[in-house]
């Protein structure tokens, strides 16, 4: 029988890890099998367990487990106790180890991918919830000359910056942010998912080289497109982000990094 894998979230059918993990597995030749699973608001803990009994080697969790699956971990990863979720879990040893790699693999997806370090420029975060939770940390490694957060509930940002105190990460209203400027802004907030744009003050992506936005399939969401009105030349959505978290989990689990590109470029939709 070949190693085990599998996501799990609720709802789960329209999830492309087992598409990403069996794509890897074939570049990397590897022999696994990866499937899906329709988490249980009641028994998610147990059917983790029941997968791991059944020979199941590692889970990827998506919503609304996160929590949960760090919850239940013996173990778990600076990252993942910053963004107080999990992502993936190993089992191992008799043991359940937690990690979390959507910062990481956002920071991958603009650095590597897109070609636009972190390293001394403005960056804007837009959001306080558990996205950015996953990005603050590997963000702030990337050495940009200040990361800004801004959120409308001023308490969940504040409560953020209390957890992470660094010198280069500022909390900002967002109508503070009126007259700045800044190289990289991302979309973490989920306003995108029901079509709604974050508060921006005009002008704010008038010097943005790069507009990055979360959320992936959605097209031209309204941040994409204000910041195309706004000039910025560079727009990209989360299916890089998508892809590059599923190869840390993977490298993690199978000790080799598969090659992204193609199966970035397999799973995009023009932006249009
Ligand atoms: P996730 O896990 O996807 O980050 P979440 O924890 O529910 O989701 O957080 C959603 C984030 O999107 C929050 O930061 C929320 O802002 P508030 O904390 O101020 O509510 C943000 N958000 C949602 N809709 C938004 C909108 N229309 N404009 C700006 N921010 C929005």
């Amino acid at each position: 029988m070949s190693d085990r894998y599998a996501v799990i979230g609720r709802p789960i059918n329209h999830t492309k890890s087992p598409l990403i993990h069996g794509l890897f597995a074939q570049v990397a030749g590897q022999c696994l099998e990866y499937g899906a699973l329709e988490g249980e608001l009641e028994g998610f803990e147990a059917q983790v367990l029941q997968f791991r009994s059944d020979g199941g080697l590692g889970m990827n969790i998506t919503a609304p487990f996160k929590l949960r699956a760090f919850e239940l971990a013996d173990q778990r990863s600076e990252r993942a106790q910053l963004a107080r979720a999990a992502n993936a879990l190993k089992f191992e040893d008799g043991r359940i180890f937690a990690e979390n790699f959507d910062g990481i693999g956002l920071l991958r997806d603009i650095e590597e991918n897109l070609g636009e370090p972190l390293a001394n420029r403005r960056v804007l975060l837009l959001g306080a919830g558990g996205a950015v939770r996953g990005a603050l940390l590997p963000f702030l490694q990337a050495g940009p000359s200040e990361l800004v957060l801004a959120n409308r509930d001023m308490a969940k940002a504040l409560a953020l910056r209390n957890e992470l105190d660094h010198p280069r990460l500022r909390i900002s209203r967002y109508e503070e942010l009126e007259g700045q400027s800044f190289d990289i802004v991302v979309n973490a907030t989920s306003a995108s998912l029901t079509g709604e744009l974050p508060p921006l003050p005009e002008g704010v992506l008038g010097a943005t080289q790069l507009a990055y936005e979360l959320a992936y399939g959605k097209g031209l969401t309204p941040f994409l497109r204000m910041a195309q009105a706004q000039g910025v030349v560079r727009l990209a959505d989360g299916v890089g982000m998508l892809v590059e978290q599923a190869a840390e989990a993977f490298a993690w689990w199978r000790g080799v990094r598969p090659e992204t590109r193609a199966v970035i470029d397999r799973l995009t939709i023009p932006l249009e």
